[in-house]
Formats: structure tokens, sequence, C-alpha cells
């Protein structure tokens, strides 16, 4: 299953090391998706938008030391709505594991203050998670085989950028 693939590439972060090429993986696959939904033209009616974490997780990567992470130009064209909506899954149903990963990074000293910051900001809310659930089930026209690709698709650059230390980009 995909998720249990992408669990043992995050890891348990037992050591410091881990936990940093966690932060840079998570990085690399925030950068991505967030340079494809800056092009987003939110759909009318929407007033729900994606838990926001770039601000985070770049002050992580500085309490930790982490190059500046580089521009990336992977471009997933989300203009379709379920396509959208599938990306959307994969990136608000990460913050669930966040509560997990944050008490893992509280036992090496990491905390909202410092170095853990975005684990914070994703595991505050679990209302964001099921007003995105509220949206998904009130999307006119939604077609599920479009947002499955899309999911998946997104897994897959997820688990790409956590596996990986160069991201191959075009
Ligand atoms: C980029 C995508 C994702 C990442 C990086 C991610 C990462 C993780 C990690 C590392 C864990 C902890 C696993 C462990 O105990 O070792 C976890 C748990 C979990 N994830 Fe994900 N995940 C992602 C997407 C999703 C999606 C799409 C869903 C469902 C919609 C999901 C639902 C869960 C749930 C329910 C847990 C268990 C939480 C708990 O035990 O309290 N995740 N995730």
């Amino acid at each position: 299953m995909a998720h249990e693939q992408l669990d043992a590439a995050v890891g348990n972060f037992n050591t410091l090391e881990e936990y940093r090429r966690y932060l840079t993986g998570l990085s690399r696959f925030r950068a991505a998706m967030d340079e494809s939904l800056e092009s987003v033209v939110w759909p009318n009616g929407w007033s729900w938008r994606p838990t926001a974490v770039a601000r985070s997780l770049d002050s992580d990567a500085i309490d930790l030391n982490l190059p500046a992470k580089r521009q990336t130009s992977y471009d997933i064209d989300l203009a379709d709505d379920s396509v959208l909506l599938g990306a959307l899954y994969v990136l608000e149903g990460s913050t669930l594991g966040a509560r997990v990963l944050r008490q893992r990074a509280a036992a090496l000293g990491l905390d909202q203050a410092f170095g853990a910051r975005h684990l914070a900001v994703m595991s505050k809310d679990i209302a964001q998670w099921q007003s995105f659930l509220i949206l998904l089930d009130e999307s006119p026209d939604f077609d599920i085989d479009r947002a499955a690709a899309s999911a998946n698709s997104v897994f897959a650059l997820a688990l790409q950028c956590f596996e990986s230390e160069f991201l191959v980009v075009q």
C-alpha cells in the first residue's frame, strides 16, 4: 500500500539526522505543490484553502541549518476541479499523521518554537480536515476517477521527494 511505503521513507526519526532528511523531503514536496497551487484559480464558492505550511517549514529548515531550498519547476496542472480535489486530499490528508510525527519530534527536543513548527501547524486543527471532507462531498460534477488519478500521482511525487536525494525536474 502506498501509505506504508511513504511511512517507511519518512522513517521514525530516531535521530536528528533522520529528522533533517525528512524535513528535506517534505520541503521538496511542498515546494513543488506550492508552485502548482499558486496558479490555481480557486473555484467560486470555495472559502476553504489548504493548510499553509510553507513559512513554518522554511523556519524549521533554518533552525536545523538545512541548505536553502532550490526552486523547483515541477508543475502539475490543477485547473480541473476534480484533479485539484484529488491533490488537496493528499496534501490535507498528510496532516492526519502530523500528531504522531510531532510526538517523535518532541522526543528529539523539537517543537513549535524550534525545528518542528510545521508539525504544530499541521496538527492544530482537525476541523480543517472535516471542512475539506464537506467540500469534497458538496462539489458538483465531481469525477472520482480523475480525482483518484490525481491523488495517486501526488502521492507518488511525495514518495519520490522522500526517497530520492535529488528530485529530477524538467
Ligand atoms: C504527502 C502525503 C502524506 C505523508 C507524507 C504522510 C505521512 C504520514 C506519516 C509519516 C504517518 C505516521 C505513520 C507511523 O505511525 O509511522 C502518517 C499517519 C497517518 N496518515 Fe499519512 N501521510 C500522507 C498522506 C495521507 C493521506 C492522503 C491520508 C488519508 C487521507 C493519511 C492518513 C493518515 C492517518 C489516518 C495516519 C495515522 C494517524 C494516527 O495514528 O494518529 N495520510 N502519515
